[in-house]
């Protein structure tokens, strides 16, 4: 059927300026790492993207690598903006990532320039568009001088392939001389895209300040730990999870379900509960209660997951009393 898009969907979306630039973004975005390849069933990606669209979330992240195959997400994505979303191309945001591996040979991951330019050009391709909006290094590269790979960054801005430009899972030390480069190279670096969670701590040491600092935007991945901040195995874990499929690509395991792990999030469910929210939509809250962190990406199996967790917006404010009680379970 033929899609017209919710005319109400920007009415109680929040959008949150991405650090000091001129860019806002949906204070959820949805990222398309898994159950979106090919050996997932189109009808439910595109299901769960038109719901995401449909609900105000106007960034999608994707990389490379995302799906199985590689590329794989990137070309499902590209059918259904083709399709469906294509009408709204500037309404949405695009984002995309090179760094791990995609292809056999000494240019095929890290963060060389010949890798990167490379990469930009087959995501383009497999998403039939002509630029990206956000495109980010994935994750730092131990040999190759920092100033190549962002003069490669800061090349896709020049060449108009990319319209902004960001880093993900660098270290605060590491992100800090980044984006002192980028600043150099007139391409100021647009957002930080770290793992952080209630179970994921790093970021809070000293890399959120440095972000305040330089006016960078923070978007965490993994918010709810892959599914394991949510009510989903508090029980036991059911065949439709993340974990019961067997995922390759980076998913949890089976070993990530630990006693420990599974307590605290009964004992989180509990305040949720109190708070008259899901755990998951209380997970995504806590994020976002921290006004640096400019929107939590979420992944989803279902567009019913994303109209569970878009209610976290209805109540990010946390009292001293549960804050403290929340942190004593993550310390316990
Ligand atoms: N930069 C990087 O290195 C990096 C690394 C990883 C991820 N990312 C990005 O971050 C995105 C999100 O990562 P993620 O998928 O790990 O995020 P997540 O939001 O922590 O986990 C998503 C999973 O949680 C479950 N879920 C989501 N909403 C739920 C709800 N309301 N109730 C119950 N369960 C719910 C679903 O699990 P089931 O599938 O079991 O239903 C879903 O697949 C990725 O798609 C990607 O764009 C980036």
């Amino acid at each position: 059927m033929e899609y017209t898009a919710n005319n109400q969907r920007y009415s109680s979306m929040e959008y949150r300026r991405c650090g000091k630039s001129g860019l806002k973004l949906s204070a959820l975005s949805l990222g398309l790492w898994h159950n979106f390849g090919y050996v997932d069933p189109l009808a439910n990606c595109r299901a769960i993207l038109l719901k995401a669209f449909d609900s105000g979330i106007t960034h999608f992240d994707l990389a490379n690598n995302y799906g199985q195959p590689s590329g794989s997400a990137e070309e499902n994505f590209g059918r259904i903006l083709k399709r469906d979303l294509h009408p709204y191309r500037d309404e949405i945001i695009i984002s995309s990532k090179a760094g791990y591996y995609m292809w056999p040979g000494p240019y095929g991951e890290w963060g060389s320039k010949k890798y990167l330019v490379a990469s930009i050009n087959q995501s383009l391709k497999r998403m039939g568009v002509d630029y990206v909006d956000i495109f980010y290094h994935h994750r730092p590269d131990p040999d190759t001088p920092l100033e190549e790979t962002m003069s490669a960054l800061d090349l896709m801005v020049r060449q108009g392939k990319a319209l902004y430009v960001g880093i993900s899972n660098y270290q605060a030390e590491e992100a800090a001389k980044a984006f002192a480069i980028l600043k150099g190279l007139g391409t100021p670096c647009l957002i930080h895209q770290p793992k952080y969670s209630m179970f994921v701590r790093w970021a809070e040491k000293d890399l959120l300040s440095l972000l305040e600092k330089d006016g960078v935007g923070c978007i965490p991945f993994s918010p709810l730990a892959q599914g394991l901040l949510t009510n989903k195995y508090l029980k036991e874990i059911p065949s439709d999870s993340r974990v019961a499929r067997k995922l390759e690509n980076g998913a949890m395991g089976e070993d990530a379900i630990t006693d420990v792990a599974i307590s605290k999030a009964q004992q989180l469910a509990k305040i949720a509960d109190e708070r008259g929210q899901t755990l998951a939509q209380m997970a995504l809250a806590w994020i976002l209660k921290d006004k640096r962190i400019t929107s939590v990406l979420v992944g989803a199996s279902k567009p019913e997951q994303i109209t569970d967790s878009i209610k976290c917006l209805n109540n990010y404010n946390f009292s001293d009393e549960e804050l403290k009680s929340i942190e004593n379970i993550l310390q316990g």
